[in-house]
């Protein structure tokens, strides 16, 4: 009985699990399915309960485990935090103190430790600059990461409150998020005027891109997350190729919400530049 149940562990197979608080994770998503076309992927947008980066460190790691919960329930072997307000509230206590009770040949992985692996590799003053959400830039999570790697470097953060509720109430485009994008950029750089390298710590910032390369300064690195994510992901399959085996791989994105799923098909479908599916599930 004990070797049927190990037998079919070991033959447990499903798609990444790819979580964030709502539309962000898309940009991580993205860069992983150009990546690794060949996997399937279910993602999983808590649209209803969006945004994270305003809630306290219990709420968040509450509500991530409950995405990763469900996550697991529909069969992901692996699953990525693409977001790093969860990543930096949750995601230690996910590996800690809930993986080895739910299920410990599981891995749930987030996205900061592949963003700061680059960034002594850019900047050539040592001064970086990151934009986040006001949980994660009071977290202190890209700091504590960045000295441990790269100990020369000055990390100046700026908490950017309205920028997840532009992207999440497709205002991002609009001439109204100009303000928010300029106010928080030009306060940055007036706080370390010698910063020549910026992470945007947020899965939902690449929707500003437009805006944000407008008002920064010409000669600033703005480092995106998704590629060096979906890098970062590759690699770590290839050292666990018993991971890599139980990813089904049929080539398929699914995607979930916990809103509307008409909004966030119709959305994503924008964003992913492919026809989709959504459905609506709860959590907790
Ligand atoms: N995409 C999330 C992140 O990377 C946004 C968090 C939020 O919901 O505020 O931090």
């Amino acid at each position: 009985m004990v070797r049927m149940v190990e037998s079919q562990m070991t033959k447990a197979k499903g798609p990444v699990g790819v979580f964030d608080s709502g539309y962000g994770g898309l940009t991580i998503l993205r860069q992983i399915r150009k990546t690794m076309p060949q996997y399937d992927y279910l993602y999983l947008g808590d649209n209803a309960r969006a945004p994270y980066g305003t809630r306290s460190f219990d709420v968040v790691y509450e509500f991530t485990l409950q995405a990763v919960r469900y996550l697991f329930s529909q069969g992901c072997q692996l699953v990525i935090l693409a977001c790093n307000t969860a990543s930096a509230k949750a995601l230690r206590n996910i590996q800690q103190k809930d993986l080895p009770q739910l299920d410990p040949r599981r891995r749930v992985l987030g996205v900061i430790r592949p963003t700061v692996e680059v960034v002594g590799n850019i900047s050539k003053t040592r001064h970086v600059g990151i934009m986040a959400t006001p949980g994660t830039i009071r977290s202190r999570t890209y700091e504590l990461e960045i000295a441990k790697l790269s100990p020369d470097i000055q990390v100046t953060g700026e908490a950017c409150p309205m920028w997840v509720p532009l992207v999440e109430n497709e205002e991002y485009d609009k001439p109204g998020a100009d303000y928010f994008v300029r106010q928080r950029i030009d306060n940055l750089l007036r706080r370390d005027p010698l910063i020549d390298s910026i992470i945007l710590g947020c899965t939902h910032y690449p929707l500003l891109l437009g805006k944000i390369h407008q008002y920064m300064p010409a000669g600033i690195h703005v480092i995106e997350q998704g590629g060096y994510v979906a890098e970062s992901l590759k690699d770590y399959l290839f050292r666990h190729p018993e991971m890599a085996e139980r990813i089904t791989t049929g080539g398929t994105a699914r995607f979930l919400t916990t809103e509307q799923a008409e909004t966030f098909r119709q959305k994503a479908t924008t964003f992913m530049g492919e026809t989709l599916c959504a459905e609506r599930v709860s959590l907790g």
